[in-house]
Order: structure tokens, then C-alpha cells, then sequence
């Protein structure tokens, strides 16, 4: 190991526990996932309001508002979306770690992506498909993108010219926008919330 001069320190610091009991919640990352135009930020909103009014604690990280500070020195290649994805977890996963729900929202186009940040986070990720399909998604256009995109005016746009792949079983939710509206799947995502916390709840009295 090659010397950095770089000593970590957790040991001295609160611990994630205190913080959590302060806030009187767990530590999460919903990691949304899917095309531009599947629905991402529209259920995170949704889903950040109702667990705002239900007292919870919480922060987005949505793709385009990172990518306009923390990464705009990032594009589209395959080496700048890795880089984005793994800052974004490492943001994430110190969130989680101060008992924030953090919920994700980037396109994170490929199994290897969500991988990364699967392992950066650790138990703490949640993977949430956002699913809509490429025509569905022109079809609504909510930035205008597709149509940029169609008259080639947006390199590596992804579903187009670079690639998206869906995930096969690795996702713990899967949310249709083709099929269901968003406050349909915003609400099948607090359900899925609520019974974790049951399952973790009965965990720790067992
Ligand atoms: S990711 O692939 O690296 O995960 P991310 O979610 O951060 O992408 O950013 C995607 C957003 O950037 C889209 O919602 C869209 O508004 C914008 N964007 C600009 N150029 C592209 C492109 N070539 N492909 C996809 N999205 C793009």
C-alpha cells in the first residue's frame, strides 16, 4: 500500500446510533433508477413530501442538480457516468451514515453502475426501477430532450445512443410508470418503507 499520510478517524465522533435515535429514524439510500422522463424526481418528490409530513427526515440527490455542482466537471461517456455514480454513493452513504433517507435519483444506466453503488453503500441500498419505456418517455419529453436528442443534437443520450440496461432480479422494487401513476408508485414505495421498518423493528426485540 503506498504511503498517503491520510489517517481516518471515526472512533473519537458520535456514532451513526445517537444520531439516529435523535431523529428517531433509520439510515436509508432509495437508489431511483431509469430513463430521463421515467418519473424519477416526480415520485421522489412525492414520496419526500409525504414522509416530510409524516416527520421524517430526508434529502434528494437528483441527478441533474449534482451534475449542475458537485459534478459538473462530468459528461455522458461511460468513465463520466461511473465517476458521477460513485460520487453520488459516496454522498449517499454519508447521508445514510448521519440516519438520513436518502433517496437517489439518477438515470445509472448500467448493472454495473448500480453495482458500485451497491457496494459503496452496503446494506443501507435500496434499488428502486423506475420503468418506462424509450417511447413512453419521448412521448411525455418533460426537458425537451428527446426531441433534442432525435434531431441529434445531444451526444450519448442515453436509451439512444448510449445504452440502458434494465435490471434483471437485483431490484428490491420495481415501480411501472407506463402502467401506474406516480402518486400509485410513490405509495407502493412507503409501503415498502413501512413494512422494512416493521421487519427491522421486530428484528431488534427478537
Ligand atoms: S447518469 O447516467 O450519470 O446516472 P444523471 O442522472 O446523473 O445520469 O443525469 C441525467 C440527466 O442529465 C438527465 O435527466 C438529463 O436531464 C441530463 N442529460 C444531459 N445529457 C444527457 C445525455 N446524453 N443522456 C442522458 N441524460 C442527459
Amino acid at each position: 500500500m503506498p504511503e498517503t499520510n491520510i489517517h481516518t478517524e471515526f472512533h473519537r465522533f458520535l456514532k451513526r446510533e445517537d444520531k439516529e435515535q435523535l431523529l428517531g429514524q433509520k439510515g436509508i439510500v432509495l437508489w431511483f433508477y431509469g430513463l430521463s422522463g421515467s418519473g424519477k424526481s416526480t415520485i421522489a418528490n412525492i414520496v419526500e413530501r409525504e414522509l416530510n409530513q409524516a416527520g421524517r427526515f430526508t434529502v434528494i440527490l437528483d441527478g441533474d442538480n449534482l451534475r449542475s455542482r458537485l459534478n459538473a466537471d462530468l459528461g455522458f461517456s461511460d468513465e463520466d457516468r461511473a465517476e458521477n455514480i460513485r460520487r453520488n454513493a459516496e454522498v449517499a452513504r454519508l447521508f445514510s451514515e448521519a440516519g438520513i433517507i436518502t433517496i437517489v435519483a439518477a438515470i445509472t444506466p448500467r448493472g454495473s453502475l448500480r453495482s458500485i453503488a451497491r457496494e459503496i453503500i452496503g446494506s443501507d441500498f435500496v434499488e428502486v426501477f423506475v420503468k418506462a419505456d424509450y417511447a413512453t418517455c419521448a412521448q411525455r419529453d418533460p426537458k425537451g430532450l428527446y426531441a433534442k436528442a432525435s434531431a441529434g443534437g445531444i451526444a450519448d443520450f442515453t436509451g439512444k445512443d448510449s445504452g440502458f440496461e434494465e435490471p434483471q432480479s437485483e431490484a428490491e422494487l420495481t415501480l411501472d410508470t407506463n402502467s401506474q401513476s406516480a402518486e400509485a408508485c410513490a405509495q407502493i414505495l412507503l409501503n415498502y418503507l413501512a413494512a422494512r421498518s416493521a421487519r427491522h423493528t421486530g428484528e431488534s426485540h427478537a
